[in-house]
């Protein structure tokens, strides 16, 4: 358990569970612990039948600036173990039996992009920006992203998302149908619990089967996670990798 995720229920939006980053001094960046709470919250979901959507959020300017970087760097020089908890919210993420719908407000990076792949409905504002900088970091693309953004956005922008680095705007992430609508800034938090909410008061299992229909096999979307994760390992504790986690500590 740790703080910086708050798992509730709000009284107002019955049927559903949000999931908020709440580590704003970081800019939401996501620890290992945090990645254990959100993993155990998702499950818990899974199994309460009272819970029948899922919404993240993240605090205002904020939805995440990805992976903590300090966690890659202590993987980097050794210490391991990282990528298990990493793993263990990706899996629960993709497998997960309710609808999810996430809601942004200004960065999201990296993870924090490329967990909207996995979301069936995303709100943003407009003043949102995505961007996966995982080549500039000398690592590779995760979260199974390597195959859903190609499918979703063609090669061409996800080629720019994924090993380019370039930055999306909230306009260019809708058009490239990485998220479903832009809305001001103050409307992200109520328009994402309010279509959660809509969401949960549908028949469940009609909405377990159209959603499975839609998003179909997740096997393969776990094969692919497992095997960016072979190579996110080894790019983790390669001499490239750590010089750019220095140099984000030194700047
Ligand atoms: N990991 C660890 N700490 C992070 C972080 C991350 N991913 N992103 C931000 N932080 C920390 C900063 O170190 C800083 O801490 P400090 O106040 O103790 O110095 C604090 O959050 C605020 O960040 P700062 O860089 O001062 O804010 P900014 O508005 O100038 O820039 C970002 C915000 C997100 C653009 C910038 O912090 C950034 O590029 N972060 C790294 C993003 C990244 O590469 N993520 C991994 C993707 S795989």
């Amino acid at each position: 358990m740790t703080d910086h995720i708050i798992v509730e229920q709000p009284s107002a939006h019955p049927g559903v569970q949000l999931i908020r980053f709440n580590r704003p001094e970081k800019k939401n960046a996501i620890t290992r612990a945090m990645y254990r709470t959100m993993a155990d919250a998702l499950k818990a979901a899974d199994a309460d039948p009272a819970i029948r959507a899922i919404a993240f959020l993240g605090t205002e300017g904020c939805f995440s600036s990805g992976n903590d970087l300090n966690d890659f760097l202590a993987a980097a020089v050794g210490g391991g173990g990282l990528e298990q908890e990493i793993l263990d919210f990706l899996y629960a993420l993709v497998k997960a039996e309710k609808p999810v719908v996430s809601g942004v407000d200004g960065l999201a990076i990296g993870i924090g992009s490329t967990i909207h792949l996995h979301c069936d409905l995303t709100i943003a504002s407009s003043r949102s920006q995505f961007r996966t900088p995982f080549v500039d970091l000398a690592l590779v693309p995760e979260a199974g992203s390597s195959l859903v953004a190609p499918r979703l956005m063609g090669h061409q922008r996800a080629f720019a998302m994924l090993a380019a680095g370039e930055a999306f705007s909230a306009a260019e992430a809708k058009e490239a149908g990485l998220i479903w609508k832009v809305v001001e800034p103050g409307e992200v938090d109520a328009m994402t619990l309010t279509t959660a909410a809509r969401l949960a008061a549908k028949p469940p299992q009609a909405l377990r089967i159209a959603r499975d229909l839609v998003r179909g096999d997740r096997d393969e979307i776990i094969a692919r996670i497992d095997e960016e994760a072979g190579h996110f390992s080894a790019r983790l504790k390669s001499a490239e990798a750590r010089a750019a986690f220095e140099a984000f500590m030194r700047r």
